[in-house]
């Protein structure tokens, strides 16, 4: 069974919900790519299309996302089809706050689709064969099933990532990712039917800075921790043993795991540039958002809210590196692959 670390949930100011504007730019950006996607490669014959937003969280990007596909939908089928219904299935874990995104949605949007919740690991099946028709996933891929088991026994000494690790961390990521991508991929060509499509979005470094960075916000944190271990306030071993179950792949990385399972064939692979700025304050809140609940269970609470209070202290120094380094490297990998083969 996958670990789960949903973001944080509720409304409060560490709340994704309330913290999730970076992943809306990525969501914005990628907007026309999506509709363009699936008007040009959507060939399916039905009065009712099922969708699935995987790694949806808790809102209220999800929401844009899935009103965008719907939307290219109906735009594409208008003139054959006026009576479309759609059925919209949002995926999390179990663990995930779905009623911030149930209350959400039936208060703020007006339901051009059914909807409903499907509690569960991407890595793994969700749905009966063959009824899916477009499954996306929106920054969520990125996650692994669980930290690689090459790390266990604490191989990567002092480190929380692969950023700047060893090779033989390096490669217990690559191939935990590999393992992840194949069960993904297995399950979805279990569950589309003929002729539907997946569209990812996700963060991505290309391949020649692969092994060499990972996603670097995480230094800084993996610094606050060094210092408080150097202080005496966190015991060594507690950092040596914990490791951030997170892969950025390349578009390399993504054809080769495709290629490999055979079920799909890859209509669009696009990489693009992030357009987004927001301030070092906004930034560490948002990382806080997204990964407070996984240190919170290995470090504790009150640990996990001086490694983010500390790191809010080097605000100048990810201040420089955002302007010098994120904002002009970052990547998001834009993928619709289409089933052409279906596992039975
Ligand atoms: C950064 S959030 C992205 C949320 C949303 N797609 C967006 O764009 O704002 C990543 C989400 O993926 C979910 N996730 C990670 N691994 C998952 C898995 N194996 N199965 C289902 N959801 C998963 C997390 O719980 C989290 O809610």
């Amino acid at each position: 069974m996958a670990e789960s670390f949903p973001m944080n949930g509720g409304n409060g100011v560490y709340s994704y919900t309330k913290n999730s504007l970076l992943q809306r730019n990525v969501a914005d950006n990628a907007k026309l790519m999506v509709r363009e996607a699936i008007i040009e490669n959507l060939d399916i014959q039905t009065k009712t299309f099922v969708i699935v937003d995987m790694g949806c969280s808790v809102g209220p990007n999800t929401f844009f996302a899935m009103q965008n596909v719907v939307q290219a939908i109906k735009h594409k089928y208008h003139s054959t089809c006026s009576q479309i219904e759609f059925h919209v299935f949002f995926n999390d874990h179990v663990t995930n706050d779905f009623n911030v995104l149930f209350e959400s949605l039936f208060s703020d949007h007006q339901k051009t689709y059914f909807a409903a919740a499907i509690p569960g690991s991407f890595y793994g099946r969700l749905f009966p064969s063959r009824s899916i028709h477009v499954a996306y996933s929106c920054y969520a891929l990125q996650w692994l099933s669980r930290v690689p088991k090459g790390l266990i026994d604490k191989k990567n000494k002092g480190r929380i990532h692969y950023d700047g690790a060893s090779i033989d961390v390096w490669n217990a990521y690559v191939d935990q990712f590999e393992k992840d991508m194949e069960v993904f991929l297995s399950a979805r060509a279990n569950e589309m039917v003929h002729g539907g499509l997946i569209v990812l979005v996700l963060p991505s470094i290309p391949s020649e800075q692969h092994s060499k960075i990972g996603y670097r916000i995480f230094t800084f944190v993996e610094s606050s921790l060094i210092d408080m271990v150097n202080e005496g306030i966190v015991e060594e071993s507690l950092v040596d043993s914990f490791n951030l179950p997170l892969y950025f792949p390349s578009d390399e990385d993504m054809t080769k795991v495709v290629e490999k399972n055979g079920c799909f064939s890859i209509e669009k692979l696009e990489i693009t540039c992030l357009q987004c700025n927001i301030d070092a304050k906004s930034f560490i809140i948002h990382i806080r958002a997204g990964f407070e609940g996984i240190f919170t269970k290995h470090f504790g609470s009150k640990i996990t809210y001086e490694i983010f209070e500390r790191t809010l202290g080097k605000i100048e120094e990810i201040e420089a590196w955002l302007e010098t380094e994120y904002y002009k490297t970052t990547r998001q990998l834009f993928m619709v692959l289409k089933c052409k083969k279906l596992i039975l």
